[in-house]
C-alpha cells in the first residue's frame, strides 16, 4: 500500500487501469522519447509539480514521463471524466498522489483542487484555470505562492479565466492552447472525431441524416461540424460572430440564429468556451425528442439549473442519457450530465493528438522549471521553439514507414 495520502474510488482497479495506460503508451512515441530525454536530464528534480487535468490513460502516459524526470506529481480530475482504473494504476503503480473519482461532486472537486495546491508545488498544470483562480484569490495559500514557478494552462476555457477573471498575476502562465499546434491538431482533428465518439458510443445513434446544430463555430466548432458532414449529417452552424458565420457559410454549411436552429435540430451541440450559450429559453424551443450535449471545457455552456427548472425529475435512462420532460410537454435527452461529451462518454481526444498535447505540456513543464524565475508573471505564449520541436518530432513520428 502506498504510504502517502490520496483518495480514489478503488485502489484494486489498479490492474486494469494498467492494461489502459499500456495500450495508450504504445501509441504515444512522442512522448516516449521525451520520457527517455527526461530519465536523463531530470529536469523536474526536487519539484513537485500539480495538477488539474482529467485523470485518464493518457494523462497517465504523461504522469510517468514528468516522474522519470525527478517530479513529485499530485493531481486531481473532473466531475465525470475520471477513469477510476486509471487513477488507482497512478497510485499503486506510479506513486502518484491523486485525488480524484469519476463520481465526485463539484463541492468535492473544488476540495481536491486546494488539496493539490496545498501541498505547495513548485509548478501546476491546469485544466480550466481551476488551481490558478485558487492560488490567486485564496489567502490560505500564501505558502504555495511563495513557491511556484511557473504554470501550463490547457484550455481556451482556462486562458479566458486567466485573462479576465485574474487581476494580478503572481506566476507566469504558459497557455498551451494558444499554439497553433494545439488548437489546430488537437481542437480541430481530435475533438471533432472524439465528440463524435462519445455520441455515437452512448447512443448507438446514426448521424447520417441527422440535423445537428454546433454551437460555437472555433476551432473545436470546425472540427465537429467537419466530422458530423463526413458521416451525412446536416449541420447548422450558430455563432454570435457574423464574420464566423460567413465563414462557416463559405465551407457550405447552413447557419441560422439559435432560435431558428433549435426547433428543427435533432441535435445540439455547445461548443463555445462560454457559460449559458444554451439558456432556459432557449431549451423550451427544442425540437420533442432532441439531444443535448456539450463538447466544451465546462457544463455551464448548457443552463442546466435552467433544465432542471423546465422539467420534471429526470430519468437515467442508460449511463450517460438523461431524459427530461418539459413543461411544456416536449422530451429532451441530456448526454454525458453536461460534462464534456468525448470524455464523459468516450476516452477522450484521440491516443496520438494527445501525444502532441502532452509532449507540449512537457517541454513547457520543462522550460519553466528552468525559466520560470526570470520570466514576467502572467499568461503568455509557449516559446516558439518548444512548439517548432513538437512539431518536428510529431511529423516524423507519424510519417515514419
Ligand atoms: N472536449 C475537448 O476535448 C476539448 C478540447 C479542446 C477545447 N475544448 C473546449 O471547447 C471550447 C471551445 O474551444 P475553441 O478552441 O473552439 O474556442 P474558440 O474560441 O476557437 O471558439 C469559440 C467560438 O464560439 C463562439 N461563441 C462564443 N459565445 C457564443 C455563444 N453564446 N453562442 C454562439 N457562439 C458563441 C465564438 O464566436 C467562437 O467562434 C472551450 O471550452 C475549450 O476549452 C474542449
Amino acid at each position: 500500500m502506498p504510504d502517502f495520502t490520496y483518495e480514489i474510488e478503488d485502489i484494486e482497479l489498479a490492474q486494469q487501469g494498467l492494461h489502459r495506460i499500456n495500450w495508450v503508451r504504445e501509441r504515444m512515441p512522442v512522448l516516449g522519447r521525451i520520457k527517455e530525454d527526461f530519465s536523463r536530464t531530470r529536469p523536474f528534480a526536487g519539484m513537485r509539480i500539480g495538477i488539474c487535468l482529467h485523470v485518464e490513460a493518457k494523462t497517465g502516459v504523461w504522469m510517468d514521463a514528468l516522474t522519470s524526470g525527478g517530479a513529485e506529481v499530485v493531481i486531481t480530475g473532473w466531475p465525470g471524466t475520471t477513469q477510476d482504473e486509471v487513477a488507482a494504476a497512478l497510485v499503486a503503480e506510479y506513486n502518484v498522489r491523486v485525488f480524484a473519482k469519476r463520481s465526485e461532486t463539484t463541492n468535492q472537486h473544488l476540495d481536491y483542487v486546494a488539496k493539490v495546491l496545498s501541498t505547495e508545488p513548485h509548478l501546476i498544470a491546469d485544466n480550466g484555470a481551476e488551481l490558478h483562480m485558487l492560488a490567486h484569490t485564496n489567502s490560505d495559500f500564501s505558502g504555495a505562492k511563495a513557491k511556484l514557478l511557473g504554470a501550463t494552462e490547457e484550455t481556451t476555457t482556462g486562458g479566458f479565466r486567466l485573462r479576465e477573471d485574474i487581476d494580478e498575476h503572481i506566476f507566469p502562465t504558459l497557455i498551451i492552447n494558444d499554439t497553433r499546434a494545439k488548437r489546430i491538431v488537437e481542437n480541430r482533428y481530435g475533438v471533432g472525431q472524439s465528440v463524435l465518439d462519445g455520441i455515437m458510443r452512448c447512443s448507438n445513434l446514426l448521424i447520417g441524416g441527422k440535423r445537428v446544430a454546433v454551437i460555437g463555430y472555433g476551432y473545436c466548432g470546425q472540427g465537429i461540424a467537419r466530422a458530423l458532414r463526413g458521416l451525412g449529417a446536416h449541420v447548422t452552424i450558430v455563432d454570435i460572430e457574423p464574420l464566423t458565420r460567413l465563414e462557416a457559410h463559405l465551407e457550405g454549411y447552413h447557419t441560422a440564429e439559435l432560435e431558428q436552429a433549435l426547433p428543427v435540430s435533432d441535435i445540439v451541440i455547445t461548443v463555445t468556451g462560454r457559460p449559458g450559450a444554451l439558456k432556459r429559453d432557449h431549451l423550451a424551443l427544442m425540437k420533442d425528442g432532441a439531444v443535448i450535449c456539450n463538447a466544451g471545457a465546462f457544463e455551464n455552456e448548457i443552463d442546466l439549473p435552467g433544465l432542471r427548472a423546465l422539467a420534471s425529475e429526470p430519468h437515467q435512462i442508460m449511463p450517460d442519457i438523461q431524459k427530461f420532460k418539459l413543461d411544456n410537454g416536449k422530451i429532451v435527452y441530456l448526454f454525458g450530465r453536461g460534462n464534456s461529451i468525448n470524455l464523459s462518454a468516450g476516452d477522450g481526444n484521440p491516443i496520438e493528438i494527445m501525444d502532441l498535447g502532452l509532449a507540449l505540456q512537457s517541454l513547457s513543464l520543462a522550460y519553466l522549471a528552468t525559466n520560470g524565475q526570470s520570466l514576467p508573471a502572467g499568461p503568455q505564449n509557449v516559446p516558439g521553439e518548444i512548439e517548432n520541436e513538437v512539431a518536428v518530432r510529431t511529423l516524423r513520428a507519424w510519417t515514419r514507414s
